[in-house]
């Protein structure tokens, strides 16, 4: 008899978004009139910039010739995106990363439920809270996680580094010996992000501990403050304890194209065995390729006229940001981050829990929000609204919730 992998059933309901979609979706059938506005899941709206529809008309040209056509794309990725991404997010930010460090993937979110598979199961893993679920989920699904108590909303193997107001979102360093840690700046979903300092005790603690740090920099773009890092490697130290997993789809609009990638340096050897040449046989045996044609876009998100594009699309958002911060604390609200982030983490109502406050929204005045405790205990108590909206939409849900 075929059985399954019990690991699964192990999961809690369904993945955060699908929930919300499933809500949503019921609502809008019972109220087909509804004007709703989506401030829930991190999916952009602005069209692609210029330099990449560019990019990519000419690159569809090139593959219907037989002189320019490409097929299969190298393990690790195409050497003239690799390049870009060395020099421009890399080399110009101080930060040391070779090309053969660097794999091409389709997005962050696959890299980072991932690349749990080339560590035992038997390591520790902590992990911010609240978190983006797939941290945790990828480790239940193989295993690594333990049981589940339904009254703490916690596994019992699984190490919880709560972040809320009462610390100013700067987890504290775990009391005990962990191996795996996921750590998201700018974060999602509280939108904060973490000093060069703080950072640095991460690092520092990761390498006494000889542990790991799987750092999501996907949200790097919406930085616009020169003293906050971009990336871990901007940290002494990070390159024998960091992993970085990056993201175009929030930096340029690429939910919808798929390109991302993940920086393992040479330098993280555990156990006599370096890991890049473990990720390296994990994406020669398990991926095909970015493609061709998506690579040549991402490449353009680092020419001049890309850059300045992409520069004023991320300006848009953070414009955003700054109206939902403004409305909501005018409105008497407790609200954080969404200044270098495009998500504005807010406390709900005196006595609301967060899912009390979703269904508040959404049926007295139509707008659409994450509950803050599905992405973890400590997120009981907030709501996460996300900038990644049409202007008019936000200052329409803005005007209906201040109202
Ligand atoms: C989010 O809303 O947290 C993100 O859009 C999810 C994702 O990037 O997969």
């Amino acid at each position: 008899m075929v059985t399954v992998n019990h690991d699964y059933l192990d999961l809690k309901g369904s993945y955060l978004f699908s929930t919300i979609a499933k809500k949503v979706a019921t609502y809008q059938t019972n109220y087909p009139e509804a004007k709703i506005i989506r401030m829930g899941i991190g999916d952009v709206t602005q069209p692609l910039v210029p330099a990449v529809v560019e990019a990519l008309h000419k690159a569809v040209d090139e593959q219907a010739n037989m002189d320019t056509f490409h097929g299969y794309a190298p393990d690790l990725g195409y050497t003239f995106l690799r390049e870009k991404i060395v020099e421009h997010d890399y080399e110009a930010r101080g930060a040391h990363v070779e090309i053969d460090e660097v794999f091409i993937s389709d997005g962050a979110k696959g890299d980072v439920a991932n690349i749990q598979e080339i560590f035992g199961r038997d390591n520790k893993v902590a992990v911010g809270d609240p978190v983006y679920p797939v941290y945790v989920d990828s480790n239940v699904m193989s295993g690594r996680t333990g049981t589940y108590n339904a009254e703490t909303e916690m596994w019992s193997d699984l190490t919880y580094l709560s972040a809320t107001s009462e610390n100013n979102f700067t987890p504290s360093l775990p009391t005990s010996h962990v191996d795996l840690i996921y750590l998201c700046y700018p974060n999602n979903p509280t939108g904060t992000t973490l000093t060069k300092e703080a950072l640095k005790e991460w690092v520092d603690y990761a390498n006494k501990e000889e542990a790991i740090i799987i750092y999501d920099s996907a949200y790097e773009a919406f930085i616009t403050d020169s003293a906050i890092p971009r990336s871990i490697y901007e940290i002494e130290g990070a390159r024998t304890c960091a992993i970085e997993v990056r993201s175009f789809s929030k930096t340029a609009g690429f939910t919808g194209l798929r390109l991302g990638y993940t920086v393992v340096p040479k330098e993280l050897v555990r156990e006599g065995v370096a890991l890049r040449s473990l990720w390296a046989r994990r994406h020669s045996t398990k991926f095909n390729g970015a493609p061709y044609i998506v690579s040549r876009a991402g490449e353009a998100v680092y020419s001049k006229e890309g850059k300045k594009q992409i520069k004023k699309q991320i300006a848009y958002y953070l414009r955003n940001a700054k109206m939902i911060r403004e409305y909501l604390m005018e409105a008497g609200y407790e609200v954080f981050g969404g200044t270098n982030a495009p998500y504005v983490w807010v406390k709900t109502p005196a006595g609301m829990t967060s899912w009390a406050f979703f269904d508040f929204l959404l049926e007295k005045k139509q707008i659409i929000v994450t509950p803050g405790s599905g992405f973890g205990p400590s997120g009981e108590g907030y709501v996460r609204f996300s900038a990644f909206g049409e202007y008019e939409s936000v200052q329409d849900a803005m005007q209906r919730i201040t109202q």
